[in-house]
Parts: C-alpha cells; structure tokens; sequence
C-alpha cells in the first residue's frame, strides 16, 4: 500500500541538476577530465514512488557520466523494495559506486549491499579502490556510515594514494574534516535532504542549529588548498523518508555533476562555496544510542523471521 503522504508526488518529478568542478588537485592529476553524477538519498520505499527514482536515472543518462557515484540511503525503514532498488541500480547506464546511510543500516546493511551488488555496484565499506575511466585513474574513498557508528577512517583510507586523483564518499558530511587532511580534496555525501523546507533558511536553524550539523546542503570549504584543506558537497538527495515534501529552491531533489580535471571557476556554477556551521557533534552516548537502534532493529527482524 503506498503512504498517503505520497501525494506529495503526483506528477512528473522536478529535478534540478547542478554542475560543479572537481578539486585543483584533480586537474594537476588528470589527463583528461571526467564526469561523475552525484546522487544520495534515494530511499526506495513506500514514501517515494519508484518512478521518481527511474526519472533520476534516466537524466543521468542523458547527461551520459563516466561513473555514477551514490551516498546512502538507498532504502527506507524496510526490505520491502529491495527488488525495485536493483532495478533502479541497474538503469544506470555507466558504473555505480556508493556508500551506506543509516536508513540501510536500520533496515538491514547486509540485505542492503545484496541488493545493490546484484545491480552491479560497487559499495566501499570503509575501503578505498582506483578504477579506469577511459585513459584516466580515479581512486574512490568510502566510508560506511558514521550516524550509526560504522565509520573506520583508518580502514578507509588504508594504503591510499597521494598520486592518483581521489574522491571521497561519506553519507555524513561532516567526516569530511578527517578525509581531508588524509589528501581526499573532496568528499560528496547526503543524509540532510537540504532540510527539505529552504524558505528562509529553516533548514539551517533546524538542522544547523538544533541537530547540529556543520553542512546542510551545497558546497562547502576549498578545492585549491592542499591538505589538511579540502571541500564537502552534501547533495539535497532524490527520495524522502518521512514526508515528501521539498519547499525552496535549495530543497528541490538534485543530481549534481562533478567535472573532475576542470579548474574551480573554469565555468558558472550554482552557488559559491559557503561557510560552515558552528555546528555540534554527536555525544559519545548518543552514538552509542544509535548504535544499539541497529542492534535493536536487527534482532526485531530476526524475532519476526523465526515466527513467519
Ligand atoms: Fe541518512
């Protein structure tokens, strides 16, 4: 049965899509450029209708990327649209790596990462990995979830190199700060959704100032400065996990490419980089809290599988 709320989403989706160059780092390691898509937040479920999904697809495309690249929240609270993900992964035309976000942790990461690989993607679980696009070598940090405690920056950027242009993936932004100074120059993520609602900037009192957040959506920090500087991009995501609605131009669902190998201010880009945040990291106990909430979830499942 589809959530009520959904009819937020009658009608043809609208879905902005933004261009922006990679680091200046990218352009001093590349031959050539290369086009990556950014997509997060797809949350295949019963809030979002799939064809919302396909149409993201189908406007990366068009837009014909060397690589896809997705940062969590693939699903929402169920297991229920596994199947429909792998369809939505394999509409991609060109390959597709992503990481995790608490919403595939809450419903199941191991059922999850399934899913995703019999798309055909490729999921960094706090790994890292350099693949060919073309002539052209591009190394891809991921770090697994950080809301819900699985980030392993050390595991992540294990063996990494400094002469290969590199791109991070992190559901949660702010693990930007610890990628940097390790030489990732940029790391693309999600999870906020904007804030959904961008008139007069409630989504930064909302998120910023009560949830803490140091970025809310768009880019942040430096391309041009060498390490431990470096720049974050949080995509405003494609699905919603509780109520559909997007106000504000800001909040509007997004595809973002990346132009890696073009020079920060080489061509117009949506907005410039912006400050951060005060901003006001989770306490030790709350991760913890979020952690055993994985735990929870897992045993609620395996409770009800016994008794099915
Ligand atoms: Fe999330």
């Amino acid at each position: 049965m589809l959530n009520p709320l959904a009819w937020f989403d009658r009608g043809a989706p609208k879905i902005e899509l933004r261009r922006f160059a990679g680091a200046a780092s990218h352009q001093e390691l590349l031959g050539a450029p290369i086009c990556v898509a950014h997509l997060t937040d797809l949350h295949v479920g019963r809030v979002t209708p799939v064809p919302i999904q396909m149409a993201a697809v189908d406007l990366v495309n068009r837009q014909d990327p060397d690589l896809v690249v997705i940062t969590g929240d693939f699903v929402c609270h169920s297991q229920e649209y596994l199947d429909a993900l792998t369809e939505v992964i394999e509409a991609f035309d060109a390959p597709v790596i992503g990481v995790l976000g608490n919403h595939d942790h809450w419903s199941g990461a191991s059922e999850v990462r399934r899913a995703l690989r019999r798309g055909g993607a490729e999921v960094l679980d706090n790994a890292n990995t350099i693949i060919t696009l073309g002539h052209e070598r591009l190394q891809l940090v991921g770090l697994d979830d950080a809301y819900t405690g699985h980030a392993d920056i050390a595991r992540a950027i294990k063996g990494l190199r400094r002469d290969v242009a590199t791109l991070g993936l992190s559901h949660i932004a702010e693990e930007a700060e610890r990628l940097w100074p390790q030489g990732v120059p940029l790391v693309l993520s999600g999870h906020t959704h904007a804030g959904q609602v961008t008139l007069a900037r409630l989504n930064e009192l909302a998120l910023g100032r009560f949830v803490g957040h140091r970025y809310i959506h768009g880019l942040y920090g430096s391309r041009e400065e060498p390490p431990p500087h470096g720049a974050v991009y949080v995509g405003a995501g494609i699905g919603a996990a509780v109520i559909p609605l997007r106000l504000g131009e800001r909040a509007r669902r997004e595809v973002t490419l990346f132009e890696l190998g073009y020079h920060p201010g080489a061509f117009d880009e949506h907005h410039n980089p912006q400050e951060a945040l005060p901003g006001r990291p989770p306490s030790e106990r709350t991760v913890q809290e979020r952690q055993l909430a994985v735990a929870r979830k897992q045993a609620r499942r395996e409770r009800r599988t016994k008794k099915g």
